[in-house]
């Protein structure tokens, strides 16, 4: 089996945190995204992995080489951000004749893949979603996919794709994306990997899908911390300091300092970070960040980034009224 991953995108929707970072190197629940997705690969004896890059990739390089050696990572380079079905193309010289695992690299997931490996047929994870109309979706027929479309305008199914996909006939693959390219098939003026899987479909190949109840999608700033607070929830990082009040959960990186502050719930606070004196809640604190006599919610406080407050002096008379915003 080998896993492809595109991180080659922009991340435009987490800016400014990704003027200097791809989005998958992004913290959250205590380790880069990417982190998240590689440790369950590794958990899943998955070893052999490309790597889609493109905007900041050399950090990419890095990080999967620092941090897992064990996994035999090719990178390919997708000079121009065309659609996932062009970075699926771009990766093609590095398929063998396994099966593929493609996993979009801002996606951290909570599934059973020995089950989902287990199947005979290629197979997309899906999830209901209430409006599938920024996804692509599934139309189902006796138990297997009839046909797939990208955004639908008009709600055909509510079965979305989100991004995880198990593909048996590598070789099939390779045919339709390099149909896609040729043909210039394009949907929203993108190379779409959906309208690869359709010619695929439109061949004879029997593609089913698999139930992805826990999907948590890193796209933006409010899923990221949302993300966060599933991670934290689901991994009881311990934490204790003197002078500290902590509200569970929280992940505080052994290389981080808080002192004489109120953190929690749901605060990340990474490596050689440094809180003191603040109150900070539901919110990530990037590497190197520095928090003084502040107060912060619903945050993501950037790599090396100064926020220092500072604490009100206050005359108040009796039955003053006084509220700050
Ligand atoms: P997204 O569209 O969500 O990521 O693609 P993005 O483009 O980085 O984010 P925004 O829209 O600008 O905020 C999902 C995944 O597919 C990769 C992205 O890197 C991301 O991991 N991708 C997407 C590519 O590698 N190449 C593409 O052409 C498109």
């Amino acid at each position: 089996m080998r896993a492809i991953i595109p991180v080659a995108g922009f991340g435009t929707r987490l800016k400014p945190h990704t003027y200097s970072l791809p989005k998958v190197l992004l913290n959250v629940g205590g380790k880069p995204i990417l982190g998240h997705i590689l440790q369950k690969l590794v958990e899943e004896n998955i070893f052999k992995a490309t790597f889609i890059t493109g905007y900041l990739g050399d950090k990419v390089v890095e990080y999967v080489h620092s941090e897992y050696p064990q996994i035999k990572a090719d990178f390919v380079e997708q000079d121009e951000m065309l659609g996932l079905g062009h970075a699926i193309y771009t990766a093609i010289p590095t398929f063998d004749d396994d099966e593929l695992f493609i996993i979009l690299g801002d996606t951290v997931f909570d599934v059973d893949l020995r089950e989902v490996f287990k199947q005979t047929s290629s197979s997309i994870g899906v999830k209901k979603v209430k409006d599938p109309s920024r996804f692509g979706v599934a139309v189902m027929k006796n138990g297997t996919i009839s046909k797939l479309i990208e955004k639908p305008e008009t709600p055909v199914s509510k079965l979305a794709l989100v991004g995880l996909y198990y593909i048996r006939n590598t070789k099939l693959l390779k045919e339709a994306l390099t149909e896609l390219i040729a043909k210039e098939i394009k949907t929203k003026d993108e190379f779409q990997l959906t309208d690869a899987l359709q010619l695929m479909i439109n061949k004879g190949e029997k593609v089913t899908t698999f139930p992805v109840e826990g999907w948590y999608d890193c796209g933006k700033a409010e899923t990221l911390l949302e993300t966060n607070k599933f991670l934290l929830e689901k991994n009881h990082f311990e934490f204790k300091s003197e002078n500290v009040v902590v509200i569970p959960p929280v992940y505080v990186a052994k290389t981080a300092t808080v002192e004489n502050s109120v953190i929690g719930p749901y605060v990340t606070v990474s490596e050689d970070a440094v809180v003191k004196e603040s109150i900070i809640k539901n919110s990530i604190i990037n590497p190197g960040a520095y928090i003084e006599k502040s107060m912060l919610e619903n945050s993501i406080i950037g790599n090396n980034a100064l926020i220092k407050g500072n604490y009100k002096k206050l005359n108040a008379g009796d039955s003053s009224e006084i509220e700050f915003q």
